[in-house]
């Protein structure tokens, strides 16, 4: 029988209740130190009826943390911040993986303490963000990553987990997406080097795996799951053959037993400002990877349940329409309007736009 977005699904360690998952959002309410507080927790635990919540993106290392008011796993601060999520969403009945990032040569110097970015090659971003006056600021050149910062790099995502499940939460989702650090390595227009991380597919691979191995040992690969964006632009990204990397990629990560494989990639139909119109590989990725796949990317109920009806994916992650419907779920089971995110909120901080989307109430029959 085709799965639909409400039936359960086993996804690594965990039964989880439905299919429809939260997509990972930056919101930027931790603050200059990086520490999700009540504001933060209520927001998850509003949200708590998706089958999966994956967080906002968290930094694993000063060096490659970089968004103004973004939360970090690297202090025992943050950790004990993150706790509170945990229990509040635990406490309304859901599950929560936290999503862990290196910014890479997408954090402006002003932030890192006048230090460059750092990348696998020194390609600057494109692009800006701002800095602590609010100053819209372009990246400097990164610094090209010795071999000790590439290992010093992996320890501190094991670190990061480790952290994570100490504090609570039920696994991560390592952010090989939207060109930060992962993704720069693995796709050739950053990736230049000349050593057993540059070139080839298998090298270019290399620092993903590297990163996806440690975390596994340090947390069990039932709690680990990976993010890839194959065909999007952010921050100035390209690759020659995106199909031929993240194939490539998605089959070394079959071998092992991971939790998920998240796939944020709209349809080339979508209007979605994160396609750029290059054949879509999605639909190569289900066929190599042989574990669980989540698609993301300017989905709807219609859209998601069609997505899983022609077993694409497994399951269907929504961003924006979980921000302004905390209780997505049931207003996908009753057919219930949808209300608009105002984008002016997404990253303003406060509760505005935060907290105050309220549920429906609905009556059931
Ligand atoms: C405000 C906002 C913040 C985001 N932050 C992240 C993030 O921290 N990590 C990430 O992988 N993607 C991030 N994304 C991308 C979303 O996870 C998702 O891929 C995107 O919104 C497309 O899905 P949707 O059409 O269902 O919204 C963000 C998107 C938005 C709108």
């Amino acid at each position: 029988m085709t799965a639909i977005l409400f039936d359960p699904i086993q996804l690594g360690d965990y039964h989880l209740k439905n299919r429809i998952f939260m997509a990972p959002m930056t919101r930027a309410r931790t603050g200059p130190a990086g520490i999700p507080n009540e504001l933060v927790a209520t927001h998850y635990a509003q949200r708590a009826s998706a089958g999966l919540i994956i967080s906002e993106a968290t930094a694993v290392h000063p060096r490659g943390d970089g968004w103004p008011g973004a939360p970090g796993i690297y202090t025992d601060e943050q950790q004990a911040g993150w706790s509170t999520v945990a229990d509040a969403v635990h406490a309304a009945g859901g599950r929560i993986f936290m999503q862990i990032w290196h910014m890479g040569r997408a954090v402006i110097s002003e932030a890192i303490e006048g230090q460059k970015p750092l990348a696998p090659s020194p390609i600057p971003a494109a692009g800006e963000l701002p800095n602590s006056k609010g100053i819209p600021t372009a990246f400097d050149t990164p610094e090209a990553m010795s071999i000790v910062q590439i290992r010093e790099t992996v320890s501190a995502f094991a670190s990061a987990a480790r952290r994570a499940i100490d504090a609570g939460l039920d696994g991560v989702e390592i952010h090989a997406a939207n060109n930060f650090l992962i993704d720069s390595f693995l796709r050739d227009g950053t990736n230049q080097r000349k050593d057993e991380y540059g070139g080839s597919l298998e090298n270019r691979s290399r620092f993903l795996l590297e990163v996806v191995d440690a975390v596994a040992a340090e947390i069990g690969a039932g709690k680990v799951g990976v993010r890839f964006s194959p065909t999007n632009a952010v921050f100035g990204i390209s690759d020659s053959n995106p199909k031929a990397i993240f194939t490539y990629a998605a089959r070394q990560l079959s071998k092992r037993n991971l939790a998920y494989l998240h796939v944020l990639e709209p349809a080339l139909d979508s209007g979605s400002p994160m396609s750029v119109g290059l054949p879509t590989v999605a639909r190569a990725l289900r066929e190599e990877y042989e574990g669980l796949m989540i698609l993301n990317g300017s989905l709807s109920n219609e859209t998601g349940q069609s997505a899983l009806a022609s077993n694409t994916a497994d399951a269907i992650a929504f961003g924006i329409p979980f921000i302004s419907n905390p209780d997505l779920v049931e207003r996908f089971k009753n057919n219930i309007t949808l209300t608009e995110a105002n984008p002016d909120t997404f990253y303003s901080g406060g509760a505005e736009g935060y907290v105050d989307y309220a549920p429906v109430e609905f009556e059931t029959a």
